[in-house]
């Protein structure tokens, strides 16, 4: 299902000899000992989700068959970037079937909300509001101007059913907000940090509305957590991905370039940077996590890979078989010389690109590539890989020294402006 490739990594250190830190970080993650303990529910959570509320979403999914084309999901960080991933990555860029997803509440950006309140003017709308306190101000500015839509448009009867709300089980803003006006809710668990909840609520609900296959995807989870609970390096691919990224930090590489070929998965490298950046970028260390999408981005980063300051590492992201592929056409002028690829895939020349690039940037340009190799873009795979990468930044971020399970920076800017809004 998925396969790491350490070939090209350039470690100069055997993964092996971290079996003792691995095996005590293990035991962290596995009997809930270590730092930021309060935030482990994700690391069984395929087994003990929720099963009457995952009944519940699905039984909601049917009742509200046909009676909207347009999904408003409205959060930020890890409320938001889960289901944009999966849905970008298995749906595709322009999917022909399902509702239009819209996401809002992750800016403050006047002309994107006012944008998107032009474009759902004459749609059929419902809305998902998704935050675990329940106060983040990019989701309750959007929220509040978006819920006042919906109760102009069908009236504040109607509007109790086409408003869905995701919050914390018993407090919080949003949780009193929904039950005043009587708004269905889902939970966000206490013990399942925001980057880590896809599994929950916060990811399965707008997937399943938005026509994704939830129980293949919490498939995926299972098959994946079973994989990778196990304590040694040697037969765990997630704690090799782990050790190999600590390795290659004390080689003195400071950032990694998360990769992919597909357009698709541009939003999944985004999950994955707010997954280790708000995880492991604590007291001053961290590898910086950054992306880029091949080939487009060889005509602009490419320069820099092969050439520039030697501080990156490249992590690859290749999916072995996606779907729709193109067979390139004859063309009798051939005035554009491009016949020498006349009768081939594109899907081919992707490859051979990628071949290319990795010989290109590991042999000549002497950059580390890690690779790995997902089966397919199907919402068991997206399953299965997420859980892949909760688990080696869990254990990544222990053998680092860093609690994963907080993020105390983030507060710093949220003071600041709060003190220029004039909020208590
Ligand atoms: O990972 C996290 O904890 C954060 O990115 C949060 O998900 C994000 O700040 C949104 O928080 P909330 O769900 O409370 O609105």
């Amino acid at each position: 299902m998925l396969k790491l490739d350490l070939t090209n990594a350039k470690l100069k250190e055997d993964l092996s000899t971290y079996q003792t830190k691995v095996s005590e970080a293990h035991r962290w993650l596995e009997d809930k000992t270590g730092a930021g303990n309060d935030f482990v529910g994700w690391v069984k959570w395929p087994v003990n989700y929720d099963k009457e509320e995952f009944d519940r979403i699905l039984k909601l999914k049917e009742k509200l068959k046909g009676k909207y084309d347009c999904l408003l999901v409205c959060g930020i960080g890890g409320s938001y970037l889960g289901a944009r991933a999966a849905l970008e990555m298995i749906r595709g860029l322009y999917p022909t079937d399902g509702p239009e997803v819209i996401f809002v509440g992750n800016t403050f950006s006047n002309n994107y909300i006012s944008q998107v309140l032009k474009h759902i003017e004459n749609k059929n709308v419902i809305l998902n509001v998704i935050s675990k306190s329940g106060t983040t101000t990019e989701t309750s500015v959007a929220f509040r101007i978006f819920k006042q839509f919906i109760e102009k448009k069908y009236g504040e009867e109607e509007a109790k059913w086409r408003i869905i709300a995701t919050t914390d089980a018993h407090k919080g803003t949003l949780k009193s907000l929904a039950d005043k006006k009587g708004y269905e809710e889902f939970v966000v668990p206490d013990d399942v940090g925001g980057r880590f909840s896809v599994f929950t609520a916060v990811g399965l609900l707008p997937l399943a509305l938005a026509g994704v296959d939830i129980k293949e995807l919490m498939k995926g989870s299972l098959d994946a957590m079973n994989a990778y609970s196990i304590e040694s390096i040697e037969e765990n691919d997630a704690y090799k991905y782990a050790v190999a990224r600590r390795i290659l930090d004390k080689q003195g590489y400071t950032a990694e370039m998360f990769v992919t070929y597909e357009l698709q998965l541009t939003m999944i490298a985004e999950w994955w940077k707010q997954l280790f950046g708000e995880s492991e970028g604590k007291g001053g260390n961290g590898i910086l996590p950054t992306s880029a999408c091949f080939s487009t981005d060889l005509h602009s980063l490419g320069q820099f890979v092969q050439d520039g300051r030697k501080v990156l590492y490249e992590t690859l992201l290749l999916i072995d078989e996606m779907p729709n592929d193109i067979v390139f056409p004859d063309d009798d002028e051939n005035l554009d010389n491009m016949n020498y690829l006349t009768g081939k895939n594109v899907s081919w020349v992707n490859k051979m690109a990628q071949q290319g690039t990795l010989s290109a940037h590991a042999d000549d340009g002497n950059v580390p590539n890690i690779e790995i190799h997902l089966k397919d873009n199907s919402a068991y795979s997206f399953g299965y890989m997420i859980y892949f990468f909760m688990r080696a930044c869990g254990m990544t971020c222990y053998l680092a020294g860093v609690n994963p399970f907080n993020q105390p920076g983030v507060e710093v800017y949220k003071k600041k402006m709060f003190k220029l809004l004039g909020k208590e």
